[in-house]
C-alpha cells in the first residue's frame, strides 16, 4: 500500500486519545454510494483472505469493501496505527436478525495478548443504527484491563459505556483489547456491522502526523489522565499508568508522565554511599 499524504493522517491529539480511551469514532466517514455497494456485497459475500496476507493484495478491485479501505481518510487511520505495510487478521461481517432471543456478551482478549504493539480493528456500520437497533457497545478505557475473553460475560451493563448509535458510514477503530459486544437487535430490519483485524508489520513508533507532538495546547497529560467513569474510587491509576506506558511506546519518549506516577516507580537508586 503507497503511503497517504500526510494530511488524512491523525493529530497526537487524535492518537492521544486513542491511547487514553482504546478506540477513536468517525462518523458518517464513508459516503452514501459506497455503504450502499458494500451492504449489497454482504449479501453476496465478501471473500476473505489468509491471515497474514498484506492488506494491500486484498479485497481487489471491483471489491467495494476494498475501495472503502483504500479511501485515503481510512488509510489515514490504518497507517497512523499500524504503519503502512500492516497485514489482514481476519473479517467478520456480524449481521444480527431482528429480535433474535439472545446477544452476546462483553468480552476481550487482552489476557492473552500482553505486547505494547498493538492490532487494530475496525468496526464499519453501513446502515443508519437507532438504540433499539443495538449496535455494539464498547466501554471506553478497557483495553489496558486485562480479561479472559467472555469472563465479564455476566456484567449486561458498565457505567460509561458507549453504545454505537450511529448513522450510515460510520467508522470505529478499535485496540484490540477493548472490552465490546454486538446487543440485541429490537427492529425489525437486519442489522450488519463489518470488522476487519489489522496487524502492523513496523514497529509503532510516531507513524502519524507529529507535526503538533510538541504543541501544549494539545495537553496530552490531560487527555490520558482522564479518568472514565468505571474507574476504582481514587483515580484509576492502573490504567493511567498502562497509557503513560503505551504513549512512551508510540513516541519514543521515555521520560513521558502524568503526574510523576509511572517516574516515581521507576526509581531504583543503585549509587551505593561511600
Ligand atoms: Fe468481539
Amino acid at each position: 500500500m503507497s503511503t497517504v499524504d500526510k494530511k488524512y493522517l491523525l493529530t497526537t491529539r487524535q492518537m492521544a486519545t486513542f491511547v487514553a480511551q482504546g478506540f477513536l469514532r468517525f462518523d458518517e466517514f464513508i459516503p452514501h454510494d459506497l455503504n450502499q455497494a458494500i451492504l449489497a456485497e454482504f449479501d453476496a459475500g465478501v471473500p476473505s483472505h489468509a491471515y497474514g496476507t498484506p492488506l494491500s493484495a486484498c479485497y481487489p478491485e471491483p471489491s467495494a469493501v476494498g475501495r472503502m479501505l483504500r479511501r485515503p481518510e481510512v488509510q489515514g487511520i490504518i497507517q497512523s496505527l499500524v504503519g503502512p505495510d500492516s497485514l489482514f487478521d481476519h473479517h467478520a461481517i456480524h449481521i444480527r436478525q431482528p429480535r433474535e432471543a439472545t446477544a452476546q456478551g462483553m468480552h476481550g482478549d487482552a489476557i492473552i495478548d500482553t505486547r505494547m504493539a498493538f492490532d487494530i480493528q475496525f468496526m464499519y456500520f453501513p446502515h443508519d443504527v437507532p438504540l433499539e437497533m443495538g449496535g455494539t457497545l464498547v466501554v471506553p478505557g478497557s483495553h489496558f484491563r486485562r480479561i479472559n475473553e467472555m469472563n465479564i460475560a455476566r456484567y449486561q451493563n458498565f457505567i460509561g459505556q458507549v453504545p454505537v448509535v450511529c448513522k450510515a458510514g460510520t467508522l470505529l477503530v478499535l485496540h484490540h483489547g477493548i472490552w465490546h459486544c454486538g446487543r440485541r437487535n429490537q427492529t425489525d430490519r437486519v442489522r450488519y456491522m463489518y470488522k476487519i483485524r489489522l496487524n502492523p508489520t513496523v514497529r509503532q513508533l510516531r507513524l502519524w502526523n507529529t507535526d503538533d507532538l510538541n504543541d501544549p495546547d494539545n495537553n496530552v497529560a490531560n487527555i490520558l489522565g482522564h479518568a472514565e467513569p468505571w474507574f476504582e474510587d481514587a483515580t484509576g491509576r492502573l490504567e493511567i499508568v498502562n497509557r503513560i506506558k503505551q504513549w512512551r511506546f508510540l513516541t519514543g519518549d521515555d521520560k513521558f508522565d502524568v503526574n510523576y506516577w509511572l517516574t516515581r516507580v521507576e526509581n531504583t537508586p543503585e549509587r551505593v554511599l561511600a
